[in-house]
């Protein structure tokens, strides 16, 4: 080859690879050009949150570059998380508290990066999130979880009460076994649980109340001391969450409950798989469908608006309150229902 072949094919070789260079730059779906979101759980092995971190891949795929970290209970180690994020480019951030009271330091830390932050699943003080325009709630109306349980325990009670009021006295003699305390969740469960019965007009009676902190093995340990204490002085078992009630069954299981005539209604919140199995063998009598799959698919709609600059709700059927919060609605479960939980 001469001199002047030798300059072509290097010409041609060097366009090559340019071309190469550029349509894999430019090319739909490159994960280089999707934006970046941050997100952390407060805690992944929490049986609902693991369900939401799940969602929250699935909605991202080939949407946007997501990383979910999990904070391990620790507040503090979840705000080292956020920085990291930070530091490596994040566009939006999207974070599951581990104190609902710590959102001020997280928007200190986004609004110094001048970045979006979507709070999820544990709501934070309103007036935190009014502090910062960039700030957004994505979860449930706490609330309503608590009316709804309410009102799945009072359509039960009155249908069986005949057996259920094992002492006759016309009231629902119960032990509640509550969340994370200081959880808005958990205080709004705990409260109007117990007074949408009353309002109704249904007697109550707390036995016991004593927090399971979301927990299974918790739970257990609870119930084992609540039925070597009172037996079948109670009537009724509330939790603010189905994995409490799971742990709350085991319990009574080891006791013989759920078998031949011993039986005891149990009720939680949050519609899990387990629950929805629990619910078929006829071991838990109802809770209510947190939707996870919505609240998930909501938090990626919203980043991946904010992402590039648009409105957070732009394009989708979600709405924001005044409060610039997204509120996922419940739905009461019973066996009569279950196919909207699965
Ligand atoms: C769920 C609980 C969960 C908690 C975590 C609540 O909305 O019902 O199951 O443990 O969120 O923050
Ligand atoms: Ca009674």
């Amino acid at each position: 080859m001469n001199k002047k072949g030798i300059l072509a094919l290097g010409l041609s070789t060097m366009m090559l690879f340019s071309m190469v260079g550029c349509s894999s730059g430019g090319g739909k779906g490159d994960s280089a050009e999707l934006p970046k979101i941050g997100a952390t759980v407060y805690k992944a092995d929490d049986n609902f949150i693991s369900s939401v971190a799940r969602e929250l891949k699935t909605n991202a795929e080939g949407v946007a570059e997501l990383t979910v970290d999990d904070s391990q209970n620790d507040q503090a180690k979840q705000l080292d998380q956020i920085d990291t994020m930070i530091t490596k480019g994040a566009k939006v951030l999207a974070i599951n508290l581990v104190d609902p009271k710590a959102a001020e330091s997280v928007i200190e830390k986004a609004e110094a990066a001048d970045l979006p932050v979507i709070f999820f699943n544990k709501e934070p003080d309103a007036d935190a999130l009014a502090s910062y325009d960039k700030a957004y709630y994505v979860g449930t109306d706490s609330k309503e979880s608590g009316v709804m349980q309410g009102e799945v325990i009072a359509k039960q009670w009155e249908a069986n009460k005949e057996k259920w009021d094992k002492n006759g006295d016309g009231k629902i003699q119960y032990v509640m076994i509550k969340g994370e305390p200081g959880h808005p969740d958990a205080e709004a469960r705990t409260e109007w649980s117990v007074k949408t019965l009353n309002e109704k007009g249904i007697e109550t009676e707390e036995l016991a109340i004593d927090t399971g902190m979301w927990d299974a093995a918790k739970a257990t340990e609870k119930m084992d001391a609540w039925l070597a204490k009172f037996g079948d002085k109670i009537e009724f078992v509330i939790c603010n969450n189905d994995g409490m009630a799971s742990g709350a069954v085991a319990s009574l299981e080891k006791e013989g409950y759920f078998k031949g005539d011993k039986f005891m209604p149990v009720v939680g919140v949050d519609a899990i798989p387990e629950i929805v199995t629990l619910i078929e063998e006829g071991k838990v009598t109802g809770t209510v469908l947190n939707d996870a799959k919505n609240q998930a698919k909501a938090v990626i709609d919203l980043s991946l608006n904010l992402a590039n600059g648009k409105d957070p709700v732009e394009g989708t059927d979600w709405k924001l309150d005044d409060n610039k919060a997204l509120r996922v609605s419940y739905v009461g479960i019973t066996k009569d229902n279950l196919d909207d939980a699965k």
